[in-house]
């Protein structure tokens, strides 16, 4: 599973991309606005850091606007991905920048129906929105099941991008079920790496290893 940061802020994304395990980042206009930094200056930035897709994402409501928006936004950098709402005017957008090569990330998707639409738009990414999907009463991981078997079924190409993720157990489930990519904040990602016993291991570790009065270097 590949794993995206959702965050614009710089100093994160650089941490996060020095352990080589970060495969791409996603932002949105919250976190574009959250940073303090202009847009095109920060996506710019962040497309130098990584190499994967950086998805960006137009605020137009209107097939034209989304085309004119997302015509200055992949110019930024080549990894750049348009990030597109799942309305109808933002899977025809979607159609129409896949067909010119352009990646595009359909976000905001709160249903399996609307994931087999975007598949059907021709979408690089689908980005349901788990814990979203959670805090108003509905089981985020069971709509993730749900494409999973609806893509499969029809060997579709779009990569099931888990969006709005909380926490570790968000991570496995996606990760039990076979979803593409998940996009987390830089504070799960590093919760992930975490274990209480992985500390105290090293501790007692650590401890006899000073007793032995040796060195390696
Ligand atoms: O970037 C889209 C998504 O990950 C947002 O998450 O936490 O605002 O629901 P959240």
């Amino acid at each position: 599973m590949k794993f995206f940061a959702d965050t614009a802020e710089i100093d994160d994304i650089k941490e996060l991309a020095a352990t080589g395990l970060l495969d791409g980042v996603t932002t949105n206009p919250s976190l574009i606005h959250k940073s303090g930094r202009d847009f095109m200056e920060v996506t710019r930035e962040i497309c130098g850091i990584v190499d994967g897709p950086v998805s960006a994402e137009v605020v137009a409501l209107d097939h034209a606007t989304m085309m004119k928006e997302a015509d200055v936004l992949r110019k930024i950098a080549d990894n750049v991905c348009i990030k597109v709402p799942l309305t109808m005017d933002g899977l025809k957008t979607c159609k129409a920048l896949t067909g010119e090569g352009t990646m595009v990330n359909v976000t905001l998707c709160f249903s399996a129906n609307q994931a087999l639409l975007a598949a059907k738009a021709g979408a690089t990414f689908v980005s349901p929105f788990v814990g979203r999907h959670d805090d108003n009463g509905f089981d985020g991981m069971e709509l993730i099941r749900d494409i999973r078997l609806i893509y499969d079924n029809y060997l579709f190409d779009t990569e099931i991008l888990v969006a709005s993720v909380r926490h570790g157990i968000h991570v496995l489930e996606a990760a039990k079920i076979g979803a593409d990519v998940m996009t987390a904040p830089p504070s799960v990602i590093r919760a992930l790496f975490k274990h209480v016993l992985t500390d105290k291991g090293i501790e007692g570790f650590l401890a006899d290893w000073v007793k032995t009065g040796q060195s390696i270097v």
